[in-house]
């Protein structure tokens, strides 16, 4: 794996010399975030070595390199997913490459399901947690210390500082955000209500299919993280909504504007 990294990282820095500081993965119906990139590079995934290709509708498949303010950022614009049939090994691969080429502050956003019945649909949650319910670890195998610890310190996966700052730029910008526990489950069904409520029941607030093996991976080298999940739908049993790929797609564009505006003052102002 070390070797892989350094071929992609070689064959990346052979291109353009770039060293970004913040790494951003964009998820389900928010990748349009790299419009307030002004881009210098963007690489699509089949043309880096050792990278996956996306597979999912929505996810549209580049590195993006550039600016945000005076800010280096290296954007996935479209993440790899257990649910897609690639082991977690390879969906957390980006997140090293980008380590290696110096991030060192990690923004993640994602589309997810709201447990918590105060949340509606297009809730912008602020994941202070989460509980990792995936039937694989990134980390299991034998540990390159290259990368990072053999047991990784998981009390702040989400970075408290960043958190806060997210939150004041929230409020002095009027949007509403929650805060909230998110679960990940690997789909590629959404639940059944048994599920949300289990989900609910174990204490998380929202649910989805991501996210959570690249935050281990980040800690694992040490990476600040902050992470973002737009509410698509509602499982939580007293407001129900079915739920189709659509309408998550839907939901999370109309979200978009004031989750772009909350990613972009943060990565400017942290
Ligand atoms: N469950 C799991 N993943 C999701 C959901 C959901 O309800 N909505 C968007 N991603």
């Amino acid at each position: 794996m070390w070797e892989q990294v350094q071929e992609t990282v070689s064959f990346i820095q052979s291109k353009f010399s770039f060293t970004p500081e913040y790494g951003v993965i964009l998820g389900s119906g928010l990748g349009s975030f790299t419009d307030d990139i002004q881009i210098e590079y963007s690489l699509p995934y089949s043309e880096i070595p050792n990278f996956p290709i996306s597979t999912v509708q929505g996810h549209k498949g580049a590195l993006v390199f550039g600016t945000i303010g005076s800010k280096k950022v290296v954007a996935m614009q479209g993440r790899f997913h257990y649910y897609e049939g690639y082991d977690m090994k390879q969906v957390t691969f980006p997140v090293r490459v980008m380590k290696i080429l110096g991030v060192t502050k990690l923004v993640v956003s994602n589309a997810s399901g709201g447990v918590n019945p105060s949340y509606k649909i297009g809730s912008i949650v602020l994941i202070k947690d989460h509980i990792n319910m995936m039937p694989e670890h990134p980390l299991r195998g034998k540990n390159d210390e290259r990368f990072g610890p053999r047991f990784v310190n998981m009390s702040e996966p989400y970075s408290k500082s960043m958190l806060q700052k997210a939150k004041e730029i929230a409020a002095s910008s009027q949007i509403d955000v929650k805060e909230g526990v998110y679960m990940a489950l690997q789909g590629p069904t959404f639940e059944t209500l048994s599920e949300y409520r289990m989900v609910k029941n174990i204490g998380a607030d929202c649910v989805g299919m991501s996210t959570v093996p690249e935050v281990i991976v980040a800690r694992h080298m040490n990476m600040e993280v902050f992470g973002l999940s737009v509410v698509t739908d509602m499982g939580d049993e007293e407001n129900i909504e079915e739920v189709n790929h659509a309408e998550v797609l839907k939901a999370a564009e109309k979200a978009e504007p004031s989750v772009r505006k909350l990613i972009k003052e943060l990565i400017i102002q942290y």
